[in-house]
């Protein structure tokens, strides 16, 4: 079980202060969708501590057992012209979180946290747009943390922390800690250049630029070459056919010499 107590007791920020918890749930976006509907404050998290249809980017499932990992999601109300900063502040918070532990962590285009080339963690941001004006965004993260073995069709793609330590973390603690990372980040939304957010990404990221990588976007495989994000969070790819920028779709393999 989650641990709402020793959650707050780590807390160091707002983010959170207002928290919502399942102990098993469909998915947390689609309660904080109805929570955030009815008017929920900013940096409300909704978590669960199981979901039975944890939901992924591009129509994948997440895989959401209880007692072990996070499966949270944040309200958040950004300014609508920062709203493709959100995908890259979210990872970058992950990221931010996970280095105490140094571990050989990449962040994989948008968001994906790879841990010895395996994904860790994953991020799906949810818009609610009306007549143009945004309502609020979800900000779903989903972190593998204490699984000790995944399903035959995750174990060659997916790895949790406690895998890659050899030990179990408290969930609670890191759950604080990536939230005050978020909130901080976040809090410098409209402060900060995209160059700036591009430049922090790039630290992280062995994968966004001279990549040679495969790109699968509504069910093709495109190849290319990566060339950094452009000025809306698109990644630039030189293909042969020239130069083509994905807003969606996913790395599925990226081969640097
Ligand atoms: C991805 O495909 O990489 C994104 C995974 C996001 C999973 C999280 S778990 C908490 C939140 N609720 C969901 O249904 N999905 C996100």
């Amino acid at each position: 079980m989650f641990d709402i107590q020793k959650f707050h007791s780590h807390r160091k920020g707002d983010f959170g202060k207002r928290f919502i918890y399942f102990d098993e749930i469909d998915s947390t976006n689609r309660a904080a969708s109805d929570l955030a509907r009815s008017g929920v404050a900013e940096g409300t998290v909704v978590l669960a501590d199981s979901q039975t249809q944890g939901r992924g980017r591009n129509t994948h499932t997440w895989y959401s057992p209880g007692g072990v990992n996070l499966y949270f999601t944040v309200v958040l109300i950004p300014p609508v012209e920062r709203l493709h900063y959100l995908p890259y502040v979210a990872g970058l918070s992950i990221a931010r979180a996970l280095d105490p532990w140094e571990f050989d962590s990449d962040l994989k285009w948008p968001n994906d946290i790879l841990i010895n080339g395996k994904k860790a963690g994953g991020v799906l941001i949810q818009t609610s747009l009306e007549e143009n004006r945004l309502q609020f965004a979800l900000v779903g993260i989903g972190i593998n943390v204490n699984t000790r073995d995944f399903p035959d069709e995750l174990r060659p793609i997916a790895i949790s922390l406690a895998q890659a330590l050899g030990k179990e973390l408290e969930r609670e603690k890191f759950l604080a800690d990536l939230l005050f990372e978020l909130e901080q980040l976040y809090g410098r939304i409209t402060g900060m250049s995209w160059e700036e957010v591009k430049n922090l990404v790039g630290r992280r990221s062995s994968m966004l630029h001279d990549c040679p990588v495969q790109i699968e976007h509504q069910g093709e495989i495109k190849m290319g070459i990566t060339a950094g994000l452009d000025s809306m969070g698109g990644l630039i790819v030189q293909t042969p056919a020239g130069t083509e920028i994905f807003y969606a779709g996913e790395i599925v393999s990226c081969r640097k010499k």
